[in-house]
């Protein structure tokens, strides 16, 4: 199989190393036969190349693996590629979350097939996990730490008392985080991923602007001291709830029991966990950031590619996102924190109240209202 690379980068060079190291029987079926580069310095081999068509309009590269982020050009490759009949895998989930439906009908148009395991979870198997319980049991739920950067910064905060943004700084050096870092501390780099996974999960089609999404931007160093002092700790968690014509869908920071599996997932690990009729619960854990996890994902969609697996078996069709059976006692710091006198329980420190149970969907549109641009919010385990 012939491979053209769109982008070198964290992910991109992972994928030309591992296919050129060619370690197993199956990566020496793979040849990367071009790569798009955009930087004169990254054109260190003769393979490279800085125009996209070099690789688009060449009828000897079977499949395309995207591995650029960002949403153009990476999107615009991606559709010329698979309008030429090329198959495409894609590390790319903010493409992918915002264009899926347009890519899987023009894919489904030319006979081919868009992979994507590297853009949720990084180097687990979740998609393909997703796509052989999703054989069997219609899902349930999941639930997950999606993101690598994020998870790595609270737990070096927790830990360490470390700085907010000195953490995100390393998560950076490391290769973890976004090139503009804003998706992964606002949360929607797991948004992008909870949709993602509910296409799989549920072969269902979510507005991306539906689910309801909060990031670790505004957490303070009280705030994790409250989380120690109650037997807590804090993790950013995607979650998804199939209901009856609907999902249930939200990114947010919860505060956790120290005794929940997902408490002690480590620095730039994902953890994700998914319920089916006859499975019952399963967990799937591993490296979720990071260049060699990322590309082996990468690596592994190519090799489904050549021995025709192709999971997409069911339609995929749109559905709507209902939080209102979304159940929660709500930890809310914000200097207006008397606007939430009639849903406060009771205060825990200064400005920041404890909820009753209350709805996501009304936490959610009560913060709207407020409009505190500092506010911050965790949903608290029970
Ligand atoms: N920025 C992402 C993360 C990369 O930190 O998890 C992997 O999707």
């Amino acid at each position: 199989m012939k491979i053209g690379l769109l982008g070198h980068g964290v992910v991109g060079s992972g994928v030309r190393k591992i296919i050129d190291d060619q370690k197993t029987i199956e990566v020496q079926e793979l040849v990367v036969k071009r790569i798009l580069v955009k930087d004169d310095w990254e054109m260190t081999d003769e393979r490279m190349t800085q125009n996209a068509d070099d690789i688009l309009n060449d009828p000897e590269i079977d499949i395309v693996a995207e591995c650029m982020g960002g949403l153009e050009p990476a999107h615009t490759f991606v559709r010329k590629a698979l309008e030429q009949g090329k198959h495409v895998v894609t590390s790319n989930k903010k493409m992918l979350a915002t264009y899926c439906r347009e890519l899987f009908a023009i894919a489904n148009e030319h006979g081919v097939t868009v992979h994507y395991e590297a853009a949720c979870g990084g180097g687990i198997p979740w998609m393909a996990a997703l796509d052989r319980i999703r054989r069997v049991d219609d899902i349930m739920n999941f639930r997950g730490i999606f993101n690598g950067t994020t998870n790595y910064i609270l737990e070096r905060m927790y830990h360490e008392g470390k700085d907010f943004s000195e953490m995100l700084g390393e998560a950076q050096k490391l290769g973890y985080a976004e090139r503009d870092p804003s998706d992964d501390i606002d949360g929607f780099d797991v948004k992008y991923k909870v949709m993602l996974s509910a296409v799989k999960a549920n072969d269902v089609l979510l507005n991306l602007d539906d689910i309801t999404t909060f990031g670790i931007r505004h957490i303070l160093k009280k705030d994790l001291d409250y989380c120690r002092d109650n037997g807590y700790v804090c993790k950013l968690i995607g979650r998804g709830v199939r209901q009856e014509d609907s999902v249930s869908a939200c990114v947010m920071p919860m505060f956790l029991k120290l005794d929940d599996m997902f408490a002690s997932t480590p620095l730039n690990f994902n953890v994700i966990e998914c319920e089916g009729a006859t499975l019952g619960k399963a967990a799937f854990t591993g490296q979720g950031a990071g260049s060699l996890p990322t590309a082996h994902a990468v690596v592994q969609n190519i090799i489904d590619i050549w021995k025709n697996q192709d999971s997409e078996i069911n339609p995929k069709l749109p559905a709507a996102v209902d939080n209102r059976d979304l159940m929660g006692v709500y930890y809310i710091r914000t200097k207006k924190s008397a606007l939430f006198a009639d849903i406060t329980d009771r205060y825990v420190g200064e400005d920041t109240i404890l909820t009753e149970k209350i709805s996501l969907s009304e936490a959610a549109l009560r913060i709207k209202n407020v409009d505190d641009p500092d506010l911050f919010i965790a949903e608290v385990a029970e």
